[in-house]
């Protein structure tokens, strides 16, 4: 009962994934409004691409930075064309493969994309979203969608409607509410724009399925440190997915972890149920061990339940930084601010 009450003074309305509910997104977001949207990664927040002021509007409400560039949503590959100024190669087979799902593309933009959308740069990211209620509405809409992550910016990226309720409520009038995401983690990064398609942020879509249908790729030094110099993307100069805790990634066995969250000073631990078990000490879990979907689909949550639980110190098992696991290392090593320990 409080939480409505809440939800009708902050003007926010959450509303189930349902045909009406698209046809109340379409209307809102036809006239330049913004509006909260499932996609299988992560929720975003979705506004008419070519539409200026409601683009603006999605930085507002973030409180994100003009020149970091959003991500534009289309529902078909044939939406693509007009947006960009070159078609890669590599488009035809990754899009063939990988679209509808999380991959993100950049491409060399067409002039009439806004610079807003684009924080100013010569380049565009486009995706194809899986999410039926995502392709439905843009569908409906019949214009591509430009939207980020719908968390406050620096915030982990919300995998509920409840995530964005608690980051954007009073911010944003609407919410569609489509259950949890399944992927959990944000689109695979990938640039086409030079000599050699180079990832810039690892995701779903790993980097060998990606060099199985295109050749060698090469990897953005932020991707697995912090970068020098200019970032390949804006994204990884920023601070993401930081939980207001300490947190630490241990390098070494479940054996050595165990023993390193007992006695360092910890006070939460973020980890697999068999770890969490064995120290004793509260944790927030990313699933059952050797899961990395599970754990990629927890990840958001836990980050976030931390928080809840007013966690100051905490160690996290450092994962593999390849294959299926590199996207969830990635992850863990920003919201660590890159604190890697293997003598705690
Ligand atoms: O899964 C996803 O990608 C989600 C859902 C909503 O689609 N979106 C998402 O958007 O994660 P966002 O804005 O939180 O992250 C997009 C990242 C940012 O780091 C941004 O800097 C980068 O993509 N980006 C966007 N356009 C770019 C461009 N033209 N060149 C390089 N990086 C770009
Ligand atoms: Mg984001």
């Amino acid at each position: 009962m409080k939480k409505l009450e809440s939800r009708r003074k902050h003007n926010t309305k959450i509303l189930p994934f349902d045909d009406a509910a698209i046809s109340e997104a379409e209307k809102l977001l036809s006239k330049g409004g913004i509006c909260a949207v499932p996609t299988e990664t992560v929720y975003g927040l979705a506004a008419a691409a070519f539409h200026d002021k409601a683009v603006e509007r999605i930085f507002t409400a973030k409180g994100r930075p003009q020149n970091n560039p959003l991500i534009v949503h289309v529902s078909d590959p044939r939406m693509v064309y007009p947006l960009v100024a070159e078609i890669p190669k590599q488009l035809e087979p990754l899009a063939k493969h990988f679209w509808p799902g999380p991959l993100t593309l950049i491409m060399k933009k067409n002039g009439l994309v806004p610079d807003i959308v684009t924080g100013g740069l010569d380049t565009i990211a486009i995706r194809i979203p899986s999410h039926p209620l995502m392709l439905q509405l843009i569908e409906t809409c019949g214009y591509p969608l430009a939207a980020p992550s719908a968390n406050t910016s620096g915030a982990p990226s919300p995998t509920t409607a409840e995530h964005v309720y608690s980051d954007l409520c009073g911010k944003i009038p609407l919410i569609l509410d489509g259950g949890s995401c399944e992927v959990g983690l944000e689109s695979t990064i990938l640039s086409l724009t030079g000599e050699t398609p180079k990832l810039l942020r690892p995701g779903a879509v790993t980097v060998e399925q990606i060099e199985k249908i295109i050749g060698q790729i090469s990897i953005a030094e932020g991707v697995t440190r912090p970068h020098e110099g200019n970032p390949d993307s804006p994204g990884l100069s920023y601070t993401h997915y930081s939980p207001k805790a300490n947190l630490t990634l241990f390098v070494g066995s479940r054996e050595d972890f165990v023993a390193a969250a007992k006695n360092g000073g910890y006070d939460h631990a973020l980890c697999f149920v068999t770890e969490g078990e064995a120290c004793g000490l509260p944790y927030a879990s990313l699933g059952a061990a050797e899961n990395s979907i599970s754990a990629q689909r927890l990840l958001y949550s836990a980050l976030r339940e931390l928080d809840e639980r007013k966690a100051e110190k905490v160690l996290c098992r450092c994962p593999a930084a390849n294959g299926d696991w590199l996207a969830l290392y990635n992850r863990l090593l920003r919201a660590s601010g890159f604190k890697v320990s293997e003598n705690v």
